[in-house]
């Protein structure tokens, strides 16, 4: 039985509090803080077991390791933003605790998703005996888990990869993301890379896109190709893939909002002058849009998020697609969020489990998909994420049309 501290109280880090709380034989003690306390003890109130709260500023390592001394834990599940987690792995290091996240890290004056800033913690990480987990969300998270599975179990050789992310949902309102603003927008705005023989080839954002059918009635939907981070562990650990790229679907309303807050310098990263004090657009927007915590009330339709991956088996061409197909309001009855925070909760509660039960326990810094993928895939199942997979034959959707 373990002890567990959760770093940041909003859309996900509910999802986790919830899923970790289901689990007591695993977690035995759980102690949610962020920046708000209010809003970590809204969320122990929504629980059947008590768990502990606490207000922390992530971004002060001092803070940080104060906290960490105080709970003990032997693992913080870091669901703040990417700008806290190297401040967070700083306090892992210092007070020598396990460390788990669902994004790379990201400073704040450049969207990059780029891993090489946790990567370089790998060696301190190995000294100290310790294990950071990367990307324990859905994508990354468990498309890194499927990418595994599918060399595991169905290739040889992993050729072609496409992850589709659908999002079948509908919140109802003019315009809203379904996770932190600020990051969604920043990721789907920058310019698309995806991986071309042994290289990332970049494109303009949102220039590529294709229609793809969901299966089990999900629906048809248009997607895009943009960059993801974990295009970047795959192609590495991965190393035969010859072209990777993810594609998310986007309503034609989201486009068009996006287009116009474009337009006018909203979705701008850099700080600009007003009336006296500097403050960045795009933060600014995030103030006055939805809280996508606060979407599950309204939100109907289904995710379905999952990996096309072809390549040769024996010799011969072969395909699978593995996906999870999740229902917004089955997630807003179980833990009172939309299925965006929950695929990305229930992989971090996973993930942790994976760790804290030695399944996955070896000091150092690791992606996803560098661990045995067979007891997380089957964690999966039981814990609210049940999985298919199909033969390539049968999906009908070629990336080139
Ligand atoms: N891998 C995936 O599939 C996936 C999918 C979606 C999201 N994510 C990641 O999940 C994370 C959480 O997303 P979300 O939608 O839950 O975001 P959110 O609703 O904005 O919640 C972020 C939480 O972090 C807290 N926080 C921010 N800065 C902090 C600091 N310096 N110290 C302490 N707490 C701080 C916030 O506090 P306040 O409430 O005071 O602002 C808030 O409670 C993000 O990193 C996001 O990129 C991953």
């Amino acid at each position: 039985m373990a002890r567990v501290l959760i770093i940041g109280a909003g859309g996900v880090g509910q999802v986790v509090a919830h899923k970790c709380a289901q689990v007591p034989e695993v977690f035995e003690y759980i102690c949610l803080a962020s920046r708000t306390q209010s809003k970590c003890d809204a969320i122990a109130g929504q629980l059947t077991r008590p768990i502990d709260t606490a207000q922390v500023d992530a971004d002060n390592v001092a803070e940080m390791v104060a906290l960490i001394n105080d709970t003990t834990p032997d693992l913080v599940i870091n669901v703040a933003l990417p700008y806290q987690d190297l401040s967070i792995m700083d306090a892992c290091l210092e007070t020598g605790t396990h460390y788990l996240d669902t994004a790379n890290y990201e400073p704040r004056d450049t969207a990059k998703f780029e891993y090489h800033w946790q990567w370089a913690y790998q060696e301190k990480f190995k000294e100290k005996g310790i294990m950071a987990l990367l990307g324990s969300g859905f994508d990354p998270g468990v498309t890194n888990v499927f990418t595994a599975y599918a060399a595991k179990h169905h290739l040889d050789e992993i050729e072609y990869l496409d992850i589709v992310d659908v999002n079948g949902g509908d919140h109802g309102k003019p315009f809203a993301t379904n996770f932190n603003p600020e990051i969604n927008i920043r990721e789907v705005t920058a310019p698309c890379r995806h991986y071309e023989d042994g290289a990332f080839r970049e494109t303009p954002a949102m220039s590529r896109k294709s229609t793809f059918t969901c299966p089990d009635g999900v629906g048809e939907y248009t997607i895009y190709r943009m960059y993801h981070e974990e295009l970047e562990s795959l192609t590495r650990h991965f190393s035969g893939i010859k072209k990777a790229q993810f594609w998310m679907s986007f309503s034609p309303n989201y486009i068009n909002h996006l287009q116009v807050l474009q337009n006018v310098g909203m979705t701008r990263i850099d700080e600009v002058e007003y009336q006296g004090r500097k403050i960045v657009p795009l933060q600014f927007l995030k103030a006055v849009l939805p809280n996508p915590g606060d979407l599950g009330q309204t939100t109907k339709g289904r995710t379905c998020i999952g990996n096309i991956i072809r390549g040769k088996k024996d010799g011969k061409d072969v395909g699978v697609y593995i996906y999870n197909i999740c229902d917004h309001e089955a997630c807003f009855r179980e833990v009172g969020s939309q299925a965006i925070s929950y695929t990305t909760g229930v992989p971090a509660m996973v993930g942790a489990m994976m760790m804290l039960t030695g399944k996955w326990m070896t000091p150092g810094v690791f992606n996803m998909e560098q661990m045995d993928p067979d007891p997380f895939m089957e964690k999966l199942n039981i814990h609210g994420l049940p999985w298919k997979v199909v033969e390539s034959a049968t999906i009908g959707w070629n990336p080139e049309d």
